[in-house]
């Protein structure tokens, strides 16, 4: 298998206060890759790092095979991000953001259009394209935000807390969503709070105070836990981390 993200001791400190605490880890290709953890973990941080947006203070990543420390413009055309507040132009149509985004990202005209068709097909919000993005229900607006994120077709995609906020209908189907997406090809690195969200990434990883506690399938991390659900395991890790700090 293939690695799109692969970090070594990955660290992050503001001042004297370790926000990322040597994470090594590897996601891989096509994977969806759920990352949990408590508020003020340090879920984003890393994102940022991994993102090219923040320079790590100590330690490697490599992300889709280039260098985080010297190589961050390269990353940036590889991947699409999904920040925790995403940036929609509310006095923007749904249609007009998407054009703005191409043009940051420096599409042709021609590609745009091209584009904006597959992407708006693929999230389903072909009867919303002409309108104010303000007048977009919320759910409306994170899969505007997906296809904003996709559109210069990255192969990984870093999703920030994508679903925070919506009814579980909207996050159903945004989940539906990440699947058709991840079945283009694409990893898809997702924050989440949810537990029930948890269950349906290929793998997850649990963050505490900086530190990657735990990383494995949602069935491998139930069985050696010894607990039928992510949330259980998520609060007996929390715990067992506390005890031991
Ligand atoms: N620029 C910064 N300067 C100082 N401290 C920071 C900075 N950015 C983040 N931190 C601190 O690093 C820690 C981790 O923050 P981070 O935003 O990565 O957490 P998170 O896991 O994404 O939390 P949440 O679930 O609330 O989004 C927090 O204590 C935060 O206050
Ligand atoms: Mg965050």
């Amino acid at each position: 298998m293939n690695i799109s993200v692969q970090t070594r001791n990955l660290t992050r400190r503001f001042g004297r206060f370790t926000a990322v605490d040597r994470v090594t880890l590897d996601v891989y290709e096509g994977e969806i890759f759920g990352f949990l953890g408590a508020n003020g973990a340090g879920k984003t941080t890393l994102i940022r790092m991994l993102t090219g947006l923040l320079k790590p203070t100590e330690g490697e990543a490599q992300v889709a095979g280039f260098d985080v420390w010297g190589q961050s413009e390269a990353i940036k055309r590889r991947i699409g991000y999904m920040s925790q507040r995403f940036s929609l132009y509310e006095d923007l149509t749904a249609e007009e953001n998407l054009t703005f985004y191409g043009g940051i990202y420096g599409l042709r005209r021609d590609q745009i259009e091209q584009r904006k068709a597959i992407l708006f097909e693929h999230v389903g919000l072909q009867p919303f394209a002409g309108q104010m993005t303000r007048d977009l229900p919320l759910g409306f607006k994170q899969r505007l935000a997906l296809a904003c994120a996709l559109l210069h077709d990255p192969p990984i995609v870093f999703l920030d807390e994508p679903t925070s906020g919506v009814d579980p209908k909207a996050r159903r189907s945004f989940w539906n969503l990440i699947y058709q997406t991840a079945q283009l090809g694409k990893t898809l690195f997702v924050t989440t709070h949810f537990m029930d969200e948890a269950e349906y990434c290929h793998r997850v990883g649990i963050m505490h105070m900086g530190r990657m506690i735990a990383v494995g399938p949602p069935g491998q991390l139930k069985r050696q836990y010894d607990k039928s659900t992510m949330q259980e395991v998520f609060i007996a890790l929390h715990q067992s981390s506390e005890e031991a700090a």
